[in-house]
Parts: C-alpha cells; sequence; structure tokens
C-alpha cells in the first residue's frame, strides 16, 4: 500500500509511531525514503552467508516486517541456524507472523513482540540492527551494543545501518539536500516530507559515524568499518 500518512495537513503532527497505519505502508515508506535500503537488504544473505555460524542465532532486532530475516532464510541454507527476530511494535510482528505462514520454512524464524532493550541476546555469531538503533535513547545504545557484544561468539559478527550526520557542515548540508531530492523524485510532496521530518524529531535520533566508531571501541569490537554508504545514509559492519 503506497505511504500517504504525511500528506493531508488536517491534524495537528504526532510523534512518529511503528502503529498499525504505518505498518499498513511500511515496505513503501522504507523503500521511497532510504537510499539503498534495497541494496542492504539483498546483502544480508551474502553477509549471514560469510558469518553465521552453525549452531548459534542470527538477530535480528527491530526487525519491522521482517525483511532482513525473510531474505537471509530465503537464501541460506543451514538447519543449526535459528533467526530470531524482535521488534515492539505488536502490529509489525503480526504482519511478520501472517507472512511466514504463507511461506515454506527453511531457517527457522521466531518472531518476538519486544523491547530489545529488554530481551536476553545469547550465542549469537549475527546480529543486524538495520535502521533501528536510531529509535533508541543515545544514553541507552552503550549498555545496547555492550549486551550485543557479550552475545556474540568469537568472529562474531554486528550490522548496524543508521542515519547519519556528518561533523562537517557543508557535507551535512548537501547529503540532506540530496536525501530530499531523492524523497521527491520517489513521489512524496516538499509539504509531505518536512511533516514527516517534524514527526521524526527527537524520535529518530542520528550519530556520527565517528560517533558509531567510537562506541563500537569503547565497548571492545576489534576491526570496524562502512561497507555502504549512500547519501546521510550508511551500514556499518563490526567484528567481535
Ligand atoms: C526503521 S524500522 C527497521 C526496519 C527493519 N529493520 C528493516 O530492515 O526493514 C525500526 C523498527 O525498530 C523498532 N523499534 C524501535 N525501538 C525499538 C525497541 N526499543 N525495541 C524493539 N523494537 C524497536 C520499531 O518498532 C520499527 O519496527
Amino acid at each position: 500500500m503506497k505511504d500517504k500518512i504525511y500528506r493531508s495537513d488536517n491534524e495537528r503532527i504526532k510523534p512518529f509511531e511503528f502503529n498499525d497505519e504505518v505498518t499498513s505502508v511500511f515496505s513503501d515508506m522504507i523503500n521511497r525514503s532510504v537510499p539503498g535500503y534495497e541494496l542492504i537488504t539483498s546483502m544480508m544473505p551474502v553477509i549471514a552467508e560469510k558469518y553465521a555460524q552453525s549452531n548459534s542465532s542470527i538477530y535480528d532486532l527491530g526487525c519491522s516486517l521482517g525483511a532482513v530475516s525473510f531474505a537471509i532464510r530465503n537464501k541460506i541454507i543451514d538447519s543449526g541456524i535459528k533467526i530470531i527476530a524482535i521488534d515492539s511494535s505488536k502490529s509489525m510482528i503480526n504482519s511478520c507472523k501472517k507472512n511466514i505462514e504463507k511461506k515454506k520454512v527453511e531457517l527457522p524464524i521466531e518472531f518476538i513482540i519486544d523491547d530489545i532493550l529488554n530481551i536476553k541476546i545469547k550465542n549469537s555469531s549475527l546480529v543486524i540492527m538495520n535502521f533501528s538503533l536510531q529509535f533508541i535513547p543515545v544514553e541507552q545504545r552503550d549498555e545496547l551494543i555492550n549486551k550485543i557484544f557479550n552475545s556474540l561468539l568469537p568472529g562474531g559478527v554486528l550490522i548496524l545501518s543508521e542515519k547519519i550526520f556528518s561533523d562537517s557542515d557543508f557535507e551535512d548540508d548537501a547529503t540532506t539536500q540530496l536525501h530530499f531530492q531523492m524523497k521527491k523524485m520517489n513521489g512524496y510532496e516538499e509539504s509531505e516530507i518536512a511533516r514527516k521530518r517534524e514527526a521524526l524529531e527527537n524520535v529518530l535520533m542520528p550519530e556520527s559515524i565517528d560517533s558509531h566508531f567510537s562506541r563500537l571501541k569503547r565497548i571492545g569490537f576489534e576491526k570496524y568499518f562502512t561497507w555502504f554508504k549512500c547519501f546521510n545514509f550508511a551500514s556499518i559492519i563490526a567484528f567481535k
């Protein structure tokens, strides 16, 4: 279904939520809003094939409609690997559960409704946060990344895809404008883009790549680098 949530200006703009309305248009929304989303998602099975270990779990934290989990499940064949996909949005997880019933199961996926700040993570070889850390309060990010680090087996990998800001004003301004241009060319009206930006204020909190790298280093990740970047969006791979 096409995302027209911010098209009308009749209502007062409320803070963005992953509710039933967003769930119903989410696939269209993320594909038209996040540069490289399809490519990033399609690379997850490649990363899983290389780094997921037999007899361990892949975690998809903030899974929304399960795009990452389904992409991996459809390509990877190893009955020793289990995917655990978690989201705090009831409507997102209910939709995932409906979709899984329609498809033939290769790798088992467990969909869980919970807050990723509360869950236990264990025996993981690959943890993916595809555009979800940005919704976690900044002051709780260290604790969450530390929990993920402790859950990872030796050689385990964390994928962190995020909206980012640049410490260079020029780069920040140019990439923000290019992102705006992309959304316009993908059919969003200028007023719609402005209303969504207002709804996301203080809900989606981007950090710079350097802030992400500093956190990963502080917590103990051995190596990390940006494997994808387009405008003000990037994906980092970090190795334990
Ligand atoms: C931008 S979406 C992620 C997209 C998804 N990973 C994908 O690749 O299609 C962010 C998701 O994170 C979830 N989320 C945000 N905060 C959360 C939390 N504390 N615990 C669990 N899920 C959370 C939201 O409900 C939402 O579904």
